[in-house]
């Protein structure tokens, strides 16, 4: 009887995260959701050689952790309390800059983290804004 009443209840979660997965998918591209649902990277660094970590004019916080060895990035990671798109930006962020040394990674912009998440909607284009910002800041702190 127990088992039958988890199986309604998963059911249940099921439809409900379908009936949520559509809603998002007039909005945002099947990247943004791929990559809000399962995000890269996502926590910190014990000491990290450079980290950011910025409130956008929204409220949101992005952090970006880095672990640099000589031109190249080691390990990255990020935290947000941000929006689903900042989860996404973040998550994606740190991918772009995998296995890139430090001069390709400045000149990384927000319009090829836009891009490269298949595109935001306009009131999200500040969630880029924020993670690009906070991976300069972020390279900016570095012990050079
Ligand atoms: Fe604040 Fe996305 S809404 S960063």
């Amino acid at each position: 009887m127990a088992r039958d009443k988890d199986s309604e209840l998963d059911q249940f979660v099921a439809q409900l995260q379908n009936e949520i997965d559509d809603e998002a998918r007039k909005i945002f591209s099947e990247k943004v959701i791929e990559e809000y649902k399962h995000p890269y990277h996502f926590g910190t660094i014990e000491n990290p050689s450079a980290m950011a970590k910025i409130k956008g004019w929204c409220g949101d916080t992005m952090q970006i952790f880095l672990k640099i060895n000589g031109d190249r990035i080691d390990n990255a990671t990020f935290f947000t309390d941000g929006c689903g798109a900042t989860v996404a930006c973040g998550s994606m962020v740190i991918k772009l800059i995998q296995n890139k040394s430090i001069e390709e990674i400045e000149k990384i912009t927000k319009e090829d983290l836009k891009n490269a998440l298949d595109g935001l909607p306009p009131e999200n284009a500040h969630c880029a804004e924020l993670t690009i910002n906070t991976l300069k800041a972020a390279l900016e702190s570095r012990s050079k």
